[in-house]
Order: structure tokens, then C-alpha cells, then sequence
């Protein structure tokens, strides 16, 4: 009976070290108590911008889902309030603090080279999304150990700007509505710092002119900064100074588009009768406007393709992989005959 007690003893240990050890491998594997953890460090040019909302919010989430047993991304996203320095200073903490890697959206793209300089300096990866840093900045540095460490995320902006200027060519009457054969517009930019602004503006007239073969007329050119208001504001006092001269408005982005849209009904205008308007992004609200006719068209700008690059390029400098130097994403033209598959 004493045998039997103590081997039924025995057992009894065997299982509960059994049980602990069990707990113990399950604790570790379960919670992110082992994994290892990466830090990385986000820069917005700045918060209050729609498409850039998107994007962030894209690339959080993205980020999240890509965390395992293995490893935890920690994300910092800072927003950048449209200031260079304060940026500079964000991306100087980021540094100092050996974050593994960076996702820059610099408030100034011809603040590359500096910005490159520190983090070859300190050995940290990059990727560049949405303002591209000059052709030159990027090929200056893409020599030696930092070369396959830093890359570009973004989409052509010369794509953009020609698909602008196709969605006014191909109208059956080609946007020319008091068939002067000239197309007379007006242009609200983004920031003209930005090559998105830059390209848009140039590529959708070129474009136009090629595919409709007409001439234009610019009546009016102005900086709206990709701000919704300050497109509304443009609009008006164009609408005011040029009235029935405006055959389309083009927009750098959907946000001024949209506050054009406002200023062209409060005008008691009316879009694909009397006048047209583009933009770029397919927000929904746009992707909704040109599905009802009050906008001409729009440009999917595809934030969801361009942050999940992003975070595949930086998890891929992280596990030590060489970058291509560049990485695009397209663009897709927006109609009321496509629209409904971008909502
Ligand atoms: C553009 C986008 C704009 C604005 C800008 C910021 O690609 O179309 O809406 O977000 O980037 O740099």
C-alpha cells in the first residue's frame, strides 16, 4: 500500500512540473512577452490633410496585422503641423532614440538631402512615401553601405495629371461647351513645392491638348494647398471674376475639388451641363459626387497599395533586405461608369 502511495506520489509531481512547464512555453508563446520588437518611427507632413488620414490610418492598421508571436511592431506616427523644423526635430528624437526604421513624409521634399545625411549617418533604413525626394538626392545616396536601404513609395504624378486631362478630352464634346475650340479652365493647386502639385498641373493640360487636339485658355491658376476651403474660396472668386467664360476646374486634389463643388452649385452651376470638374484621390465623398454627376471625374490616388508597400519595404530593411531604389503604385482613372467599384 506504502508503494503504491508513494509511485500514485510520484506521478502525481510528474504531471504538475509536466502542467507548470506547459503553462510556462504557453505564456511565452501566447502574449508578446518573448517577441522581439521593432520601432518605428512615422512622419506626417502634417495631420489635418484628407488623403494623408487615409493613408496613416491604412498604415497603423497594416502595421498591427503584420505583428505575431515572433515580433511587435511599435509605431510612432508624428504629425509634422505642415513645419519642416518641428519634422526635423521629430525625425532627431527618432534617431536618437535607435528606432529601427523610418516612413518619412517630409513636410519639404528639397529637405531630402539633409534629412538622408542623418539617417545614413546613423544607419537607419527609410522609405520615402507620397512628397519625392529630387531624382539626384535619391541617386546621390544610393551608393556605398546605405545603398538598398532607403527607397521611394509612391504613384507617377505625371499619371495623374494625364488622366485628368483624358477625363476632359473624352467628352463628347471635349469640356469645349461654347465650342470656341479653345478650352478655357482654372487650375487649383496643391502645394507647389510638391511634385504631385507640379506634375498634375502640367501633365493634365499637356495631356488635354494632345488627346482633344484643342488649345486652352487658362483663365486663372492659384495655390490652394490640398485644403478644401481654400479650394471652396478659389472657386467663388473665379466663378465671381470669369461667371459663364469657366469650362472646367481642374483640381490638384479631391479635397479643393470638393470645395469647388461647393462654390459651383452656391453659383447655381451645374456640373456636366454647364461646367466640368476634376480632382485626384477617389475620396469617397468624391467617388460619391461623380456617381451622382457633381463632379466630372476623379483619380484613385491608391493609399491602401502604397501603405501596405511602405510597411512591406520597411519590414523588409528591418530583416536586412536591399530595397529598389523605387517603388510605384498606379493610379487609376475614376468615371461615373467605374465609380461605384471605388466607393
Ligand atoms: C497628394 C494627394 C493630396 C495630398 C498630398 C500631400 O498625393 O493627392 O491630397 O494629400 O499628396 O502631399
Amino acid at each position: 500500500m506504502k508503494k503504491i502511495l508513494s509511485v500514485l506520489l510520484a506521478a502525481m509531481m510528474v504531471v504538475s512540473l509536466a502542467a507548470c512547464g506547459q503553462k510556462a512555453a504557453t505564456g511565452a508563446q501566447g502574449g508578446a512577452a518573448g517577441a522581439k520588437t521593432v520601432k518605428v518611427g512615422v512622419c506626417i507632413y502634417k495631420f489635418d490633410d484628407a488623403f494623408m488620414t487615409l493613408y496613416r490610418n491604412e498604415l497603423d492598421k497594416y502595421f498591427k496585422s503584420k505583428s505575431n508571436a515572433d515580433v511587435t511592431y511599435e509605431v510612432t506616427i508624428m504629425d509634422g503641423k505642415n513645419d519642416q523644423a518641428e519634422q526635423t526635430n521629430q525625425i532627431d528624437n527618432f534617431i536618437v532614440q535607435n528606432y529601427d526604421v523610418l516612413i518619412l513624409n517630409l513636410v519639404q521634399s528639397s529637405g531630402a538631402a539633409t534629412i538622408m545625411q542623418k539617417c545614413k549617418d546613423a544607419n537607419i533604413p527609410v522609405v520615402f512615401i507620397n512628397r519625392e525626394p529630387s531624382e539626384a538626392d535619391m541617386s546621390a545616396n544610393n551608393t556605398g553601405d546605405y545603398a538598398g536601404k532607403f527607397t521611394y513609395v509612391g504613384a507617377d504624378a505625371r499619371q495623374s495629371g494625364k488622366f485628368q486631362g483624358e477625363l476632359i478630352a473624352d467628352l463628347a464634346n471635349k469640356g469645349d461647351l461654347n465650342g470656341d475650340g479653345k478650352l478655357q479652365y482654372v487650375m487649383i493647386e496643391g502645394d507647389p513645392e510638391n511634385v504631385d502639385a507640379k506634375y498634375r498641373t502640367q501633365f493634365s493640360i499637356s495631356q488635354y491638348k494632345d488627346k482633344a487636339g484643342l488649345e486652352v485658355d487658362q483663365l486663372l491658376d492659384q495655390v490652394g494647398m490640398w485644403d478644401r476651403a481654400k479650394g471652396q474660396q478659389i472657386a467663388q472668386d473665379a466663378l465671381t471674376q470669369f461667371g459663364d467664360q469657366i469650362e472646367v476646374i481642374f483640381c490638384n486634389n479631391d479635397d479643393m475639388a470638393l470645395g469647388a463643388k461647393a462654390s459651383i452649385e452656391a453659383a447655381g452651376r451645374k456640373v456636366g451641363e454647364n461646367i466640368y470638374l476634376v480632382g485626384v484621390d477617389a475620396l469617397a465623398e468624391a467617388v460619391q459626387a461623380v456617381m451622382d454627376g457633381a463632379m466630372t471625374g476623379t483619380v484613385l490616388n491608391d493609399h491602401v497599395g502604397q501603405s501596405h508597400t511602405a510597411v512591406d519595404c520597411a519590414i523588409d530593411a528591418v530583416n536586412g533586405k536591399s530595397l529598389s531604389l523605387y517603388n510605384w503604385v498606379d493610379y487609376v482613372k475614376v468615371t461615373p461608369e467605374n465609380a461605384s467599384q471605388y466607393k
